[in-house]
């Protein structure tokens, strides 16, 4: 396990990434969807962060199987609570990598007719894309082709609580 992205960088980037959208939306409401699990930290780190209007709900959809690989599928497993009709939207992910999930999730949220919609991502992967045309509008860090866990990242659903952005060399099973 080494140390991709401290804590400290996270957190001085994250600041950084809130100054940036309250500078877009300019007081206007912001409605945050974050994409369980993985968002879950990422988002309640930069909603505290942001001031003025803010609310905050979940989707979940699964992905990935339980190793490394994508299997390309995208099920959506939880809606939204509320309609986001003509709200502002930014869409919380922790990891852009193939860019299959936020392709299907945008596709979704757009039939809904927001006012806007935007990504905001921790981590981007650009290396990876399988989708043309998906980026993110707020992007924490971009990283190289390796695989991550912790702030939210997992393998086989752990070490999402490591406080750091770590690289998992050698995988343990659980
Ligand atoms: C991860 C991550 C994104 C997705 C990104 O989720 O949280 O949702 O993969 O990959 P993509 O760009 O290749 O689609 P995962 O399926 O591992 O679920 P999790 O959020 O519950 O960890």
């Amino acid at each position: 396990m080494r140390t991709l992205i401290s804590r400290r960088r996270i957190a001085t980037r994250i600041r950084t990434l809130a100054r940036d959208i309250e500078h877009d939306y300019k007081g206007r409401r912001i409605h945050l969807i974050g994409v369980l699990k993985g968002a879950c930290i990422f988002l309640s780190d930069l909603v505290r962060e942001l001031d003025g209007p803010v609310s905050i709900d979940f989707m979940a959809v699964a992905s990935y199987g339980k190793g490394k690989e994508s299997s390309g599928q995208v099920r959506l497993l939880k809606d939204l609570d509320s309609s986001i009709e003509g709200r502002d939207i930014i869409l919380v992910e922790d990891i852009l990598d193939t860019g299959l999930t936020l392709d299907y999730l945008c596709r979704v949220l757009r039939q809904r007719r927001p006012n806007t919609l935007k990504i905001a991502v921790l981590l981007d992967k650009p290396s990876r894309r399988q989708v043309e045309g998906i980026q993110a509008d707020y992007v924490g860090f971009e990283i190289p082709n390796e695989f991550v866990v912790g702030y939210g990242l997992d393998f086989g659903d752990m070490y999402r609580n490591l406080r750091d952005v770590c690289v998992l060399s050698a995988p343990v099973e659980h």
